[in-house]
């Protein structure tokens, strides 16, 4: 039986109170989810927020030291064979032989499942990479790594994919395309997807549900909609700086929910419950203490914000 009630199918992927601690560091901390059939689910998290642990523990790789995980209704123990062929796994970083072409790398895996010849070609194809498939792997670009990172994911037909970062250092073009293979993943095959990543256009643009997390817990948890009407609890306001103050004081007499200043770049971000109700005491302060403003900017909560709001930090010094 489930430890957690669920409504409807079988969950592929059930996690209950899963803990692993690394000597003092608490990677990941009693997290419990439930991932349905054909969701795509992102863990967002700066890093050293504990998504790799959590993922490589779900691909079999780590143990937890507590709780426990069911895939298909199964423990790995006992079901390795079984779960090996339903699983997709593309780590944070991939080695490949450097002396292998491409289609030899594919054909290499593709030998360890058993599988029909022409599955290397579909999956060149699928994943863009037939100028490439007599290149050694030590002459990929970075972008052209990933998709035989990624080739290699798929070639067992996986009905759970697993991705870790796999758009970390692409060019925005190619990891928009990268987007469009997955999603003709879901289309075409139920496919399930849990991917790690640090960026949020990804998350907003391919995930059913997202988990931002950090410090081995879930600080939120839903779609992209959810997640900012359950947080939209204010507006923001952006500014920037002529000077670089080491710190400012951004309370406007406590009318401030949340406030962030970085001397380095001289941004400054403030939460506030209604902008119009405090433009005056934030154009009053800049102007008291002599400071000039080269940016300002009113708007709405994004994802980002909230991703500030809730751990403090950005997702990463990229973004
Ligand atoms: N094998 C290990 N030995 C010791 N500590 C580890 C080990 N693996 C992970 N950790 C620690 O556990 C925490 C979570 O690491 P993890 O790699 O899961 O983070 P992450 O969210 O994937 O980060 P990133 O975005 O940088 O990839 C970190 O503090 C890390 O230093
Ligand atoms: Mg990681």
């Amino acid at each position: 039986m489930n430890p957690i009630q669920t409504e409807g199918p079988e969950p592929v992927v059930l996690l209950n109170k899963v803990s692993k601690h690394f000597k003092e560091v608490t990677a990941v901390d009693c997290l419990s989810f439930n991932i349905r059939k054909g969701m795509f689910l992102a863990l967002l998290g700066p890093n050293g927020a504990g998504k790799t642990t959590l993922v490589e523990m779900i691909e079999g790789l780590q143990k937890p030291d507590s709780g426990e995980i069911l895939l298909f209704g199964r423990k790995w123990q006992g079901n390795e064979d079984f779960l090996h062929h339903q699983l997709g796994i593309s780590l944070q970083e991939t080695r490949f032989i450097d002396k292998l072409t491409v289609k030899e790398t594919l054909r290499l895996f593709a030998s360890f499942y058993g599988l029909e010849k022409n599955r290397v070609e579909e999956v060149i194809s699928l994943t863009g990479l037939e100028e490439k498939h007599r290149t050694f792997t030590v002459n990929l670009s970075g972008g052209q790594r990933q998709r035989l990172a990624l080739s290699i994911a798929l070639l067992n037909r996986p009905s759970l994919l697993l991705l870790d970062e796999p758009t970390t250092g692409l060019d925005p073009a190619s990891r928009r395309e990268l987007w469009h293979i997955l999603l003709s993943l879901k289309k075409d095959f139920g496919t399930t997807l849990i991917l790690t990543t640090h960026y949020m256009e990804e998350a907003s643009f391919l995930c059913d549900e997202i988990v931002i997390m950090d410090h081995g817990r879930i600080l939120a948890k839903g779609s992209l909609e959810q997640l900012l009407c359950e947080h939209d609890k204010g507006e923001i306001m952006e500014f920037s700086l002529q000077e670089r103050p080491e710190s400012i004081d951004l309370s406007l007499n406590g009318n401030v929910r949340e406030s962030t200043w970085d001397s380095e770049s001289r941004k400054g971000w403030l939460l506030v419950n209604d902008i119009v109700a405090n433009i005056d005491g934030f154009m009053n302060y800049i102007a008291r203490n002599n400071y000039h403003l080269t940016s300002f900017e009113c708007r709405k909560m994004t994802l980002e914000d909230l991703f500030i709001s809730l751990t403090g930090r950005k997702l990463s010094d990229e973004t």
